[in-house]
C-alpha cells in the first residue's frame, strides 16, 4: 500500500492543482511510482462528445505524464462551479463516501506515492444534505492522511496559513509543510512571510513556486518523505 500526502490550500484557486502537478513530476521524473487522486471535483469543462472533463486531474495527468484514466484520477465530476455540496445537491449526484474510500484505496494500490488533491480550501463542505454533513477535514481525518498547505507568497497569507494549520491541528490532522506559490524571490515582504508563518505556525515552507514554473525547487527524497 503506497503513502499518500493530501494537499490543501488556503482557498480555491490558489494553486494547489499547479503545485500538485509539480509536485507528482517531481516523484514521477526521479523514479518513483507516483500518481494522483482527487475525491470530488466542480467546475468541469464538457468535451467534443458532451463529457465532463476534470481539468485538475487532467492537468496533473498531463504535467506529470501519468497516462492514467479519469474514472482512476476522480471520483466525482460536477459541471457547476460552484463547492461540492451545492453542485451534488444540484446534480442530485451526492458523494457516497464508501466509494471514495474504495477509490482511494484502489489509487493508493496502484502507486507507491499518492499524492490527494482537496476541493477549495480545508473547510470546504463535500455533502451537505439531510442524510450527512461532510466537510473535506472530515474525510482527510477519515482517511488517515497528513497534508500540505498550498498558499499565495504575498500579502494577506500569514492570517490564511496560521488559521487554516490552527485548524488542521484542532482536528488533530498533521500538517507536513507549506508551498508558497506565486512566489517573487528577494522581495522583502514574501521572505518576512515566510519567517512569520514558520515561526507562527511551527511548520516549514518546504517549496517556493514562481509563476510559469515548470519543476519544483524540491529535491524528490525530501518531498517523497513528507509522504505517509
Ligand atoms: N505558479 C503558477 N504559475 C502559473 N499559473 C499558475 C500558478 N499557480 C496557479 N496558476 C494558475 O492559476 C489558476 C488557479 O490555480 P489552480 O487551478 O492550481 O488552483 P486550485 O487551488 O487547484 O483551485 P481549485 O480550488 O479549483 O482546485 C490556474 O489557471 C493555474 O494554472
Ligand atoms: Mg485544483
Amino acid at each position: 500500500m503506497g503513502k499518500c500526502l493530501f494537499i490543501t490550500g488556503t482557498g480555491t484557486d490558489i494553486g494547489k492543482t499547479y503545485v500538485t502537478g509539480l509536485l507528482v513530476k517531481c516523484l514521477h521524473d526521479a523514479g518513483y511510482k507516483a500518481g494522483y487522486y482527487k475525491a470530488a471535483l466542480s467546475g468541469a469543462e464538457r468535451g467534443a462528445k458532451g463529457e465532463l472533463l476534470p481539468g485538475d486531474a487532467l492537468h496533473v495527468n498531463e504535467t506529470a505524464q501519468l497516462g492514467e484514466t479519469i474514472p482512476h484520477l476522480v471520483s466525482y465530476i460536477y459541471e457547476e462551479a460552484v463547492s461540492p455540496h451545492l453542485a451534488a445537491l444540484r446534480s442530485h449526484q451526492p458523494i457516497d463516501f464508501q466509494k471514495v474510500r474504495r477509490d482511494f484505496e484502489a489509487a493508493r494500490g496502484r502507486y507507491d506515492y499518492l499524492t490527494m488533491e482537496g476541493s477549495g480550501g480545508i473547510i470546504c463542505p463535500l455533502r451537505w444534505d439531510a442524510e450527512q454533513h461532510v466537510v473535506l477535514d472530515d474525510l482527510v481525518k477519515a482517511l488517515g492522511l497528513g497534508t500540505l498547505v498550498v498558499a499565495d507568497a504575498g500579502l494577506g497569507t500569514i492570517n490564511a496559513v496560521v488559521l487554516t494549520v490552527e485548524h488542521l491541528r484542532a482536528r488533530e490532522i498533521p500538517v507536513r509543510g507549506i508551498v508558497f506559490n506565486h512566489s517573487h524571490p528577494g522581495d522583502f515582504m514574501e521572505e518576512d512571510n515566510a519567517k512569520m508563518v514558520e515561526e507562527m505556525s511551527g511548520v516549514p515552507v518546504v517549496a517556493y513556486v514562481r509563476d510559469g514554473d515548470r519543476s519544483l525547487r524540491l529535491d524528490a527524497a525530501k518531498l517523497a518523505a513528507l509522504y505517509d
